[in-house]
């Protein structure tokens, strides 16, 4: 199994190019399964994540044909695919598959709402908590589908005719079911309004190509969407928008290393409450013809207290990063996640390196250290894990990450990229 090692103690400099977002690609993938004709996406991150979903789809009758030409070929694999969903082959998604990633029990939605029916596997628990998936199914039902979970599947199935649009209230908000009732209420006949929606960028990234497709949306990056449901949907062009959380990492390891790095290709506007955060740690943050500019010299990091928040609060897949950030800092800060129950599985890793940190409920205190120390640590999810890397370039010595199969689901290339500035990191297989 891969390992990622760090000798820490040096500066970044250069410029680091932002691939397209994860967390946009995986359901604007989805989304082709909503029409018969050619979806196509630019700007998809080379990701174990995406290969994962790649499998799924062909599970479902999509038919993939991923563009040879690489897109800026020297600086990022991001690629454009193209997906044709002709017919669908199979309604049912299999425990085998989405248990591997849990994004993948997003398909309920088109897959019901092309086909009137849709079996799906329960996606099970994961590291940083229990996830359930009951707003899923309440949203769902509100469109008229009759749910019934057995065996550890979800057997969803339209009123004859087809999902028939409805008001929902969210009463918890959530990315994933926004997704899914977006696309599901494409095709219902009637206009769904989704309230207290997420307003995450990705959601209004799937709302313009899902308009592009023919979908008729609006108020996408509200808490108010209304779609009005239309017979059919058609193919379309969409390039992924930038990936934030990508953006606001490398940020942080810039905070962290020190240094004066350009995060190529990104957009401010998708981070303003992390960025923000940063600036007031000590990071100097300006935006840039191409994208942004993070320069740390001299000056210490300061502390900032911060709670994550659904957008455009500060993202819950930064927390972890920025506790590595806050290790170093000179003082305390308090980091308190409101997403996620378990989202501290980082806390005992960091330690390993020296930092300190004490938790209490949902709050954990860090008292920032003069100096961290190299050692070996485990990845445990996928943003815990790109934290550990962000410590190690600040740690003196050598740390050793080990199972970065967590970090290569949605980090493209990221020893390359932290490499041409200077860092030293490099994968190691045993
Ligand atoms: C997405 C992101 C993930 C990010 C998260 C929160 C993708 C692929 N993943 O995950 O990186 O950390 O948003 O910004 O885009 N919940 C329920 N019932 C449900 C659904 C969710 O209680 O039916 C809870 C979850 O357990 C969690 C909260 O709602 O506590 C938010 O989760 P959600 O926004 O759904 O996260 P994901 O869409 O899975």
């Amino acid at each position: 199994m891969d390992r990622i090692r760090i000798v820490g103690g040096n500066e970044l400099k250069g410029t680091i190019p932002i691939s397209g977002a994860k967390n946009a690609a995986l359901p604007l993938m989805i989304a082709s399964l909503l029409t018969s004709d050619t979806l196509t996406l630019e700007n998809v991150p080379h990701l174990a994540d995406v290969e994962q979903l790649l499998r799924i789809l062909g599970n479902h009758g999509v038919d993939v044909a991923v563009n040879g030409r690489r897109e800026r070929q020297e600086e990022s694999y991001s690629r454009t695919i193209n997906f044709t969903c002709r017919t669908i082959v199979d309604t049912t998604a299999p425990y085998e598959l989405v248990s591997k990633m849990r994004a993948s029990f997003w398909v309920i939605g088109p897959l019901l709402a092309r086909e009137g029916q849709a079996r799906v596997s329960l996606p099970g628990g994961c590291a940083i908590g229990t996830r359930p998936v009951d707003l899923f199914l309440e949203g769902l039902q509100a469109l008229g589908a009759t749910l019934e979970v057995d065996a550890g599947y979800v057997n969803a199935t339209a009123p004859k005719g087809g999902l028939i649009g409805a008001r929902y209230v969210f009463p918890k908000v959530s990315v994933g079911a926004t997704h899914v009732m977006m696309m599901a209420a494409t095709l219902a006949r009637g206009t769904t309004v989704i309230e207290n929606a997420a307003r995450e960028p990705e959601v209004v990234d799937l709302a313009k190509c899902l308009t592009a497709m023919g979908a008729k949306i609006s108020g996408a990056g509200t808490q108010t969407i209304t779609v009005d449901g239309v017979t059919s949907l058609s193919g379309a062009r969409h390039r992924v928008l930038p990936d934030r959380i990508e953006t606001g990492t490398y940020a942080m390891a810039v905070a962290m290393a020190g240094g004066d790095v350009v995060l190529e290709g990104t957009e401010a506007s998708l981070l303003d409450n992390a960025l923000d955060t940063l600036r007031l740690a000590g990071a100097h943050i300006t935006e840039t013809e191409t994208g942004l500019r993070v320069v740390r010299n001299g000056n210490g990091i300061q502390p900032v207290d911060i709670t994550t928040e659904p957008f455009p609060g500060f993202p819950t897949d930064l927390q972890a990063q920025f506790m590595a950030l806050m290790t170093r800092s000179s003082g305390v800060s308090n980091i308190t996640e409101t997403i996620f129950e378990n989202r501290f599985m980082h806390v005992q890793e960091l330690a390993r390196l020296g930092a300190r940190i004490s938790l209490s409920g949902q709050t954990a205190r860090v008292e920032g250290v003069t100096r961290l120390k190299g050692a070996p640590v485990m990845a445990t999810d996928l943003r815990a894990s790109v934290s550990l890397v962000i410590a190690g370039l600040a740690a003196e010595g050598e740390t050793m990450v080990s199972r970065v199969y967590h970090l290569d689901r949605g980090f493209e290339r990221l020893e390359e990229k932290l490499t041409r500035c200077g860092a030293v990191v490099e994968r190691v297989s045993d």
